[in-house]
């Protein structure tokens, strides 16, 4: 029997990637629920394609503009989101929404016991401590399709067990591809137009995480993401810059020998790996070759060049509920720049401010953590307003 798959964020860059490689297998996957946000034109030309018993759009605002097709339902609103996320027909479900606004999706498909494949990297990030609880309480599993935590997994997939052995693991080592503005002057990047940040040298991605790899915000985030999934304290993870983007992230063990995992940068890789875990199927996509890869280069980051890096570390060790702060301050900020409010530095300041801000307390209920994105937002809206 087909396993039977949940797409969350259907419509956006993860979700089509998901869907390519859905099509792909039919004989091994089926698409039981597609949601997405606003984009009704586009979820019913997906729903007619491909049938599924539910479809959502997550913004209780919208309508769809015509009847869904016959068989597939049509839900409305943030509830629809959740209950798609736990929906019985589903046993994977991927996480592809965008922002903090996953987190709850992310919860209700690990409280129902899924496999959840999750490109939400927000969701671990606002509310790691909650994602884990949810996870060993649901007893479901949880399982990475970012780029460089399916490399550090299918390093580790070697092992007994995918969560290091603390004994065993000495570092993590997560690559970055640098961004656009890798060389370009700190004082340069004053005139930065979205067009120019959209511009990423190695990876096409929806226009969030695109902006969040120029700051190298989406590293820092990647960061807390790997200390969540991993269990490995923020001294033993480290990021190297590589350009190229072909060597997705190295685990060193205690021995000194060195695990990486290698691949011309294609998200489908990973959300194939993630439906696939810990089993690989053949799939049909161009096949790697070292010498077109070739030459590939690793320079140190240099965290005084990107401060929303730099502050997205400082609240990776503050902890609690700095985490979520710093993640919501960042969706205004990018969001601000985004709709050219807000010059490219002014994101990293948005950021400080808001962190400046922020009431220190535990991550240990979604009140707390949802509190915390809130005020969060509040001050880096008013940052962002006074600009
Ligand atoms: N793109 C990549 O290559 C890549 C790589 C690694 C990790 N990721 C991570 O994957 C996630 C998705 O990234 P993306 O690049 O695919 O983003 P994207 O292209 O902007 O797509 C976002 C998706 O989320 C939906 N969405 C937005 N706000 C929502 C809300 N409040 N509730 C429910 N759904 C909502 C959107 O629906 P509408 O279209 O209807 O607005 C869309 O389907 C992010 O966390 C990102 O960091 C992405």
């Amino acid at each position: 029997m087909a396993v039977g798959i949940a797409l969350l964020g259907s419509t956006g860059s993860i979700g089509k990637s998901a869907l390519a490689v859905v099509e792909r297998h039919p004989e091994r996957f089926r698409l039981v629920v597609l949601a997405a946000h606003r984009n009704g034109g586009e979820l019913l030309v997906q729903s007619a394609r491909h049938r599924p018993a539910l479809a959502v759009l997550a913004d209780p605002e919208m309508r769809l503009q015509a009847a869904p097709p016959p068989g597939v339902e049509l839900r409305i609103g943030r509830e629809a989101l959740l209950d798609a996320a736990r929906h019985p027909g589903a046993d994977v479900v991927i996480n592809a929404v965008v922002g903090a606004a996953g987190l709850e999706a992310s919860l209700a498909a690990l409280g129902a016991g899924k496999r959840l494949a999750l490109a939400n990297k927000e969701s671990l990030v606002a509310g790691g401590p909650l994602v884990l609880q949810a996870l060993r309480r649901g007893k479901g599993e949880l399982v990475p399709i970012d780029s460089e935590h399916s490399a550090i997994l299918q390093c580790l997939a070697s092992r007994r067990r995918a969560v290091p052995d603390a004994g065993e693991v000495r570092r993590l080592i997560l690559t970055a591809s640098g961004g656009p503005f890798r060389e370009r002057d700190r004082g340069a990047l004053l005139d930065v137009t979205p067009a120019e940040a959209l511009r990423h040298p190695t990876w096409d991605m929806g226009a969030k995480v695109t902006v969040d790899s120029a700051t190298l915000a989406n590293k820092a985030l990647e960061v807390i993401e790997a200390h969540f999934l991993f269990g490995v304290p923020y001294d033993r993870l480290e990021v190297v810059i590589h350009p190229q983007s072909v060597v997705h992230s190295l685990v060193e063990f205690v021995d000194g020998s060195v695990l990486a995992q290698l691949g011309f940068p294609t998200m489908e890789l990973p959300i194939l790996y993630a439906l696939s875990y810990p089993d690989r199927i053949p799939d049909g996509r161009a096949r790697f070759d070292p010498v077109a890869a070739s030459p590939l280069t690793f320079e140190p980051l240099d965290a005084q060049r990107f401060p929303a890096f730099r502050l997205g570390l400082q609240a990776a060790r503050a902890g609690g509920t700095a985490p979520a702060a710093f993640n919501a301050a960042n969706e205004v900020a990018v969001a601000g720049f985004l709709a050219e409010n807000l010059p490219f530095p002014r994101i990293a300041e948005v950021i400080e401010g808001a962190l400046a801000a922020h009431r220190p307390a535990p991550a240990d209920s979604l009140e707390a953590v949802l509190e915390a994105d809130r005020c969060a937002r509040a001050v880096a809206r008013q940052m962002v307003e006074r600009t």
